[in-house]
């Protein structure tokens, strides 16, 4: 919500998506719910990793960026490796959420925190097809 004393502005732009995802990786890394599923990152490296996610939010906001990871595949192999679904996936969104929130206010703010649910109920249904599949065989 905003008031006539917000100073937020929307999130307009590869910058602020930058600056938010920059934030939210700061949180999530010293979370200790959630770091220990951040551990690739040691052998990635945050510094290659910052600018795919952020061409993922570019896409997903404003098409203006094409983003072509794996980003169904990656989470898939993540979930078998730490278990995300649940208490971790609910972190990060909470995380995410939080962090739009302290920096922006307004229309594309508010897709960027719906599009985040979205993506994490989708990533959720994926891994119960997975399961589902392999209780049936
Ligand atoms: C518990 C929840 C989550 C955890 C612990 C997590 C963790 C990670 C980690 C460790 C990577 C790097 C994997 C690698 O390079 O091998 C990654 C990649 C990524 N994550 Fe997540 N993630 C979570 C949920 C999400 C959600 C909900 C979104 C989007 C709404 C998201 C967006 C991305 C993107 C765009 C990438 C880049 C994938 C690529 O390399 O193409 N993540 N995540």
């Amino acid at each position: 919500m905003t008031s006539p004393a917000d100073r937020r502005s929307d999130l307009t732009g590869r910058a602020d998506i930058d600056r938010t995802v920059r934030t939210f990786y700061e949180r999530a890394l010293a979370d200790p719910v959630l770091a220990p599923a951040f551990e690739i990152l040691a052998v990635v490296g945050l510094e290659q990793h910052l600018p795919v996610v952020g061409d993922f939010w570019e896409q997903i906001l404003f098409r203006t960026a094409r983003y072509q990871g794996e980003f169904t595949l990656v989470h898939r192999a993540l979930n078998r490796q730490h278990g995300l679904a649940g208490e971790k996936l609910a972190r990060w969104l909470h995380l995410w959420c939080e962090t739009v929130d302290e920096h922006f206010a307004g229309p594309d703010a508010e897709r960027a925190k719906t599009k985040a649910r979205a993506m994490a109920e989708a990533l959720e249904r994926s891994w119960d097809g997975v399961e589902n599949h392999r209780a049936r065989n």
